[in-house]
C-alpha cells in the first residue's frame, strides 16, 4: 500500500467511496473459499460487497478450468460486461482470476478479444487483489498479475465467511498428482502445506467466532505434511485431525479431496478415535476399469479401491461414501464402462458426482487419439446417472424413521418456514423451522426421503 501523506489518504478513500464489489465464484470449493477470502480483503480495506452484480462497480470473474465447457461459460458472461465497461469507462472494473488464467492462452484470448478487462490474476496472487486495485486506480493502466509456480504460502489473510457456524480452512495447496485429464496441477502448482500451527491458530480463532464446523480443503488432504515452526517435527494429515478434534467450540470435521492411492490406514482410523470427524468420505474413484484407471495414472486398482471402502465401513458402519466419476474418458470400452456401473452397485455410494469427460489443453489425455464420441458418452453417461440416482434414493430411504442431527444452514430461499441442514453424513435435510435454530445442532426426525434430500421435523435442540 503506497498511501503516505494525508493527502494520498483523502483521494484513497474518495476512490473507494461508494465503490461496491461483486464476485461471481465458478468450480470447487476451493475457489469458494479464495471468493470469501477476496471479499474480506476488499471488506477491510473499505469497499462495500453489491448483493447483485447490476449493482457493483467492480466486477470480479472467479474462473475454473474443471467443469465442462468452463471457457464457453465464463467467455459468455464475461462478454456481457463490454457494453457497461464501454459506457463507464474508469468508473467500472473488471477482474478475472482463477484457475482459468493460470492457462497463459486464456489470457491471450482476455489481451486481445477483450482489452477491456481491467485486473487479470492468478491463483496465487490473490492477496495481491487490493495492490492491483490501489495500482489501477492511481497509475490508470491495466494490471496483470499471474505467477506460473506458487510462491510462499501467505498468512493472516481476512475471509468473509458464507455461514458464521462454518468455515473452509485450506490445509494445502497444489497437486503433485497429474492424473492424465486433469488441469490442476499446472493451474494451481506442486503441493505446498501449511505448517500445523498455522491451521491450529485460524481453527481457534474461527471457533471464537461462532464457527462449529470446518471443512478442510486440499486437492488431496491425505498427502498434507506440515512442517513445526521448527522446520521439524512433521504432522500428517491423521495428527492434523487429532490436534483439531482437541479444540474447544468446534463440533464438527471434514474434510475433501482425498486420494484413494495416499488413504492410510492411519487416517481411516481416525474415524473411530476422533469424536468430531463427521461419518462422511467423499473418495473419488473416476472409474471402475483397471486399464482406464491406468491410463488416467490414478496409481491404484479396483481392487486397491474396493479394499479401501471396506475398511472404511469396518472402522465405521455410519460412513456415507460420495465419489467422483468420469464418462467416456478417451479408449473407454462398453466392457471398462460396465466395470463402472458394476463397482457404483458394489460400493453403493451415497452420492456421485458425474462427470462427461473433456479435453483439457495441455494435458496428456488430450493429445489421446482414441476420444470417444459424443453420443455414445452422453449415453453411458445417462446409464450411469440413472444408476447413483437409483442408489441414492435407496440410501436415503434407510434414514426414514431415524433420528439424525443436522447443523442448520438456515432458512430455505424460496420458503422462509423452511429450515436446512446437514447431517453428520453430508445428507441435506429440509423441516419446518424457526430463526433461532440456524447455526445449531438440532435432533431432526426423518420423515420421508428423495434422491438428493430427506425431510423432517424437529424434535429437539442440543443447546
Ligand atoms: N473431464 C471431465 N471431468 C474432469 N474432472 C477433472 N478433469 C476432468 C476432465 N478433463 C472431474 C474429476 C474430478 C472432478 C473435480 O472433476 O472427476 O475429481
Ligand atoms: Fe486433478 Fe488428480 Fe490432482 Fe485430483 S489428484 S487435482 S484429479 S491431478
Amino acid at each position: 500500500m503506497k498511501c503516505t501523506s494525508n493527502d494520498d489518504i483523502i483521494e484513497r478513500a474518495d476512490q473507494i467511496l461508494k465503490k461496491k464489489f461483486h464476485i461471481t465464484t465458478f468450480g470447487c470449493q476451493m475457489n469458494e473459499h479464495d471468493s470469501e477470502t477476496i471479499a474480506g480483503m476488499l471488506l477491510e480495506r473499505g469497499y462495500e460487497q453489491a448483493k447483485e452484480r447490476k449493482d457493483a462497480n467492480i466486477v470480479i470473474f472467479n474462473t475454473c478450468s474443471v467443469r465442462e465447457n468452463a471457457d464457453k461459460r465464463f467467455f459468455g458472461t464475461l462478454g456481457q460486461l463490454k457494453k457497461k465497461k464501454m459506457e463507464e469507462g474508469e468508473n467500472f472494473t473488471v477482474c478475472v482470476c482463477g484457475c482459468m488464467m493460470q492457462q497463459q492462452h486464456i489470457v491471450d484470448t482476455i489481451k486481445s478479444k477483450y482489452p477491456w478487462v481491467d485486473i487479470i490474476f492468478g491463483t496465487h496472487n490473490i492477496h495481491q487483489l487490493p495492490e492491483l486495485l490501489d495500482n489501477l486506480y492511481n497509475e490508470k493502466h491495466k494490471q496483470l498479475s499471474v505467477w506460473h509456480d506458487g510462491g510462499e504460502i501467505v498468512e493472516g489473510l481476512p475471509s468473509k465467511r458464507l455461514f458464521k457456524h462454518k468455515a473452509f480452512v485450506n490445509i494445502m495447496y497444489g497437486c503433485n498428482n497429474f492424473c492424465t485429464y486433469c488441469i490442476v496441477p499446472y493451474t494451481r502448482g506442486r503441493e505446498r502445506s501449511r505448517k500445523p500451527e498455522d491451521i491450529i491458530r485460524e481453527i481457534k480463532d474461527l471457533a471464537a467466532d461462532g464457527v462449529k464446523e470446518v471443512t478442510l480443503l486440499g486437492q488431496n488432504v491425505n498427502s498434507y505434511r506440515g512442517a513445526g515452526d521448527n522446520g521439524q517435527d512433521v504432522c500428517d494429515f491423521a495428527d492434523l485431525i487429532h490436534l483439531i478434534n482437541e479444540i474447544d467450540g468446534i463440533d464438527r470435521i471434514r474434510f475433501m479431496t482425498s486420494h484413494p492411492k495416499d488413504l492410510s490406514d492411519k487416517l481411516i482410523n481416525t474415524f473411530s478415535e476422533c469424536e468430531k470427524l463427521c461419518h462422511y468420505f467423499h473418495l473419488p474413484v473416476q472409474a471402475g476399469s483397471d486399464s482406464v484407471l491406468k491410463r488416467m495414472n490414478r496409481r491404484y486398482t479396483r481392487e486397491d479401491y474396493l479394499e479401501l471402502v471396506k475398511k472404511l465401513r469396518a472402522v465405521d458402519p455410519k460412513m456415507s461414501i460420495s465419489t467422483d466419476i468420469i464418462v467416456g474418458f478417451p479408449g473407454e470400452t462398453e466392457e471398462d464402462f460396465e466395470e463402472t456401473l458394476s463397482l457404483c452397485e458394489e460400493v453403493r455410494y451415497d452420492s456421485a458426482f458425474t462427470f462427461l469427460y473433456s479435453v483439457r489443453t495441455g494435458t496428456p489425455a488430450a493429445e489421446y487419439e482414441d476420444q470417444i464420441p459424443e453420443n455414445t458418452k452422453h449415453e453411458r453417461f445417462n446409464k450411469l446417472v440413472e444408476t447413483v440416482n437409483r442408489i441414492s434414493a435407496e440410501k436415503n430411504a434407510e434414514y426414514v424413521g431415524r433420528i439424525e442431527k443436522v447443523l442448520v444452514d438456515g432458512p430455505s430461499k424460496t420458503d422462509s418456514a423452511i429450515y436446512s441442514g446437514r447431517t453428520e453424513t453430508f445428507k441435506l435435510v429440509n423441516f419446518p423451522g424457526t430463526p433461532e435454530m440456524t447455526g445449531r445442532i438440532i435432533d431432526v426426525m426423518i420423515t420421508s426421503s428423495n434422491t438428493f434430500s430427506l425431510e423432517g421435523e424437529a424434535v429437539s435442540c442440543d443447546e
